[in-house]
Formats: structure tokens, C-alpha cells, sequence
């Protein structure tokens, strides 16, 4: 093999069967379907029943990729999981997963940088594929955000956004020579944006790190500066696309699809018109999912993988922007 390069192998999705729609959440809150679609584009999202985890979601997800990918759960040489919904504080869900998967004994990362986390974690994958330290490794994302929202009045500028599912991708090395590799990733962060998209509690950050009060006050649940992750957001998403496309001497024409982090359709419609884009080349299910977090992109890869959208060769640039804030882009030939 003559270049160490990196590529998608698999791509697998799995959301919970239960769909919820705007009016459902009408009924326990003050809100509505009208300015739930107007705001956000959301028409429905899918909560688990209350036994299934965020990495019971992720295991179904990954099943699926590793079939896709064909692929057994012997190849797995290496595992990433990104979510800002574990099922313990700690330990993460990287070692769930591999439990549940019947791997003792690889390695397993967590990745904790919300709606990032699933560019973050392929481009860790593509790093230790590409230096030759692994050749195979399972990356998921995954969100169980149905039981941390707040599902009252109060709640209501957050609670109507999230939905949970989960998405795996199957990484593996390859010389490239089909067209199929991965390219490049630009990741970013600004943490003077912290407090703007959080859940402040439980945290080591103050003792004690909980308190009936902060349970009360509504600081375990998420706090979102709405206004301020928009007007970054539709700066950040078209900046770090085509800071990848130019880097490698593309234009927006080149591209086969964008897949942004499904945060707002207002968001996605901004980025298709700045990119000057058609908007069925900026992929979007928002509509049925509402905001997945970390497993939105591979959950929409693969859905545009297995409609055929995009198809081995094509130019697709994966773009996130969220908590931290943190934007990242990854480019590649699928
Ligand atoms: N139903 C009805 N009314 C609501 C609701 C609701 N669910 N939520 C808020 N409102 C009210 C507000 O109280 C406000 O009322 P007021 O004018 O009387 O004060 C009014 O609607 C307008 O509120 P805004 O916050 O100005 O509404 P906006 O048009 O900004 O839309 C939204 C809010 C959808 C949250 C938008 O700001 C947004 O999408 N922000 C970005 C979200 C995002 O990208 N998050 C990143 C990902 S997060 C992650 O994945 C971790």
C-alpha cells in the first residue's frame, strides 16, 4: 500500500419507533405546531420507550454499519463514541458499546463535544488510521435526549428542538486508488461560548455538584442563549464548508451534498443560499428527527447512502456547529 489513507466502509442508523409530534408536545406545553415548523422546520422527532439507552441506540446503529460495511464485530479494532447524553456521568458510553458488542479488551474513546462530536471523533478515527496505528475502527454517535428535557412551559425553547437516534459509520484504512477516501477536517472552538449552550448540572464546577435547588432552577436541564447559537451558526456553517472546499482548490459547484448538524431548517435554508446551493444538495430530516446532536450527520449519511444521493466517488463536505461553541468540517469521496 503505497499512502495510508482513510475511508467509509459502512454507515448504519437506528431511531427509536415512537414518534412524537409537534401537537403531542402541544399537549404539555405552550407551545405549538405552528411556531414549532415556522421556528425550526421540526414536524416530528422519535423518543426511546424507557428502557432503551443512548448506547442501546448506538449498538443498533452500529450493527447496521457493520453489515453495511461487512464487517463483523471481530474486525473492530477500535471504538468511538460521541454523545452529550451518556448513560452514567462515567464511565462514558465507549466501554458500554463494547461490552454490548462483545469486544473486551479494544480501546474506547468518548467524545464530548455535543453537536461536533461526530467530525471530532472521524477525524481522531482518520488520524490513527492514517499514522497506521489501527486499520479498522467503529465510530457512533448517539442521543437518549428525550429523558433530559424539560417537558413544561419552561422547558418549551428547547424541549420542542431534540430528538433522539443514532448513527455509525465504519472506518477503515484504504490506498484511496477506487476513490473512496476521506480528504480533510477543520475543526474549531471558541469556549468564551460556554455558558451560551449548556447543562450546568451535575458538575464538578461547584460543590456540591448537585442540589435539590439546581434540579429546581432548571440547571439540569439545557440552557440555550437561542438567539446567540443562530446568529453564530449561520456564520460558522458556511465559513468552515468553504474553508474546506478551498483548501483542496474546490468551489460550492463541486460538491455532491452537503450534510450540515440538523439544528433549524432556518439554519440549513442559510447555508444552502450563501453557498448558493440547490437546496436538495444540502441534506435535510430535520422535519422527522428533529436535533439528533451527535448522531444527526450519520444518521442523515446514511440515509442519503442508502437512497443513493451519494454514492462511492461523490464529493460530500459533513459540517457541524454547536455547543462550546465548536464547528468542524470534514471533507471526502464517499
Ligand atoms: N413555542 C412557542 N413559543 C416559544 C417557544 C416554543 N417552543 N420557545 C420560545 N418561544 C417564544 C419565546 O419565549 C419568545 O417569546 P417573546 O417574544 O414573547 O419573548 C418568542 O417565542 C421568540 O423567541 P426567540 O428565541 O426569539 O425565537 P427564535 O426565532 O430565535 O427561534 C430557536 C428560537 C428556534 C431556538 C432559534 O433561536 C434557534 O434555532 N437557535 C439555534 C438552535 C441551535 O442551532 N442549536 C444548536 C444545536 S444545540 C445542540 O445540538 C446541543
Amino acid at each position: 500500500m503505497t499512502t495510508r489513507r482513510t475511508r467509509i466502509a459502512g454507515t448504519g442508523h437506528y431511531v427509536p419507533d415512537r414518534v412524537v409530534t409537534n401537537d403531542e408536545l402541544e399537549a404539555v406545553m405552550d407551545t405549538s405546531d405552528e411556531w414549532i415548523r415556522e421556528r425550526t422546520g421540526i414536524r416530528e422527532r422519535r423518543f426511546t420507550d424507557s428502557e432503551t439507552t443512548c448506547t442501546d441506540l448506538g449498538v443498533a446503529a452500529a450493527r447496521r454499519a457493520l453489515d453495511e460495511a461487512g464487517w463483523s464485530e471481530k474486525d473492530v479494532q477500535f471504538i468511538i463514541f460521541a454523545t452529550l447524553s451518556p448513560d452514567m456521568y462515567f464511565p462514558g458510553n465507549g466501554v458500554l458499546l463494547q461490552s454490548k458488542l462483545g469486544l473486551p479488551g479494544i480501546g474506547a474513546l468518548d467524545v464530548r463535544n455535543q453537536c461536533t462530536g461526530f467530525l471530532y471523533g472521524l477525524s481522531a478515527a482518520d488520524a490513527y488510521i492514517r499514522t497506521g496505528m489501527y486499520d479498522r475502527i467503529l465510530l457512533v454517535g448517539s442521543e437518549r435526549h428525550s429523558v433530559g428535557l424539560r417537558m413544561d412551559d419552561r422547558g418549551r425553547d428547547t424541549a420542542v428542538l431534540f430528538g433522539d437516534g443514532a448513527g455509525a459509520v465504519c472506518v477503515e484504512v484504504t490506498d484511496g486508488v477506487d476513490g473512496s477516501f476521506i480528504i480533510r477536517h477543520h475543526l474549531h472552538a471558541d469556549g468564551r461560548y460556554a455558558d451560551e449552550l449548556c447543562i450546568r448540572s451535575p458538575g464538578a464546577g461547584t460543590r456540591p455538584w448537585l442540589t435539590r435547588e439546581m434540579v429546581d432552577d432548571g440547571s439540569s436541564h439545557p440552557y440555550m442563549n437561542g438567539r446567540e447559537v443562530f446568529r453564530n451558526a449561520v456564520k460558522r456553517f458556511p465559513e468552515v464548508i468553504l474553508e474546506a472546499l478551498e483548501s483542496e482548490g474546490y468551489t460550492p459547484e463541486n460538491v455532491d451534498a452537503v450534510i450540515p448538524h440538523q439544528a433549524n431548517q432556518r439554519i440549513t435554508d442559510a447555508v444552502a443560499k450563501r453557498l448558493g446551493l440547490p437546496p436538495e444538495k444540502v441534506i435535510s430530516n430535520i422535519e422527522y428527527y428533529g436535533n439528533t446532536t451527535a448522531a444527526s450527520i450519520p444518521i442523515a449519511l446514511s440515509e442519503v447512502v442508502k437512497a443513493g444521493t451519494v454514492k462511492r466517488g461523490s464529493l460530500v463536505c459533513l459540517a457541524a456547529f454547536g455547543s462550546g461553541f465548536t464547528w468542524a468540517s470534514s471533507l471526502l469521496r464517499y
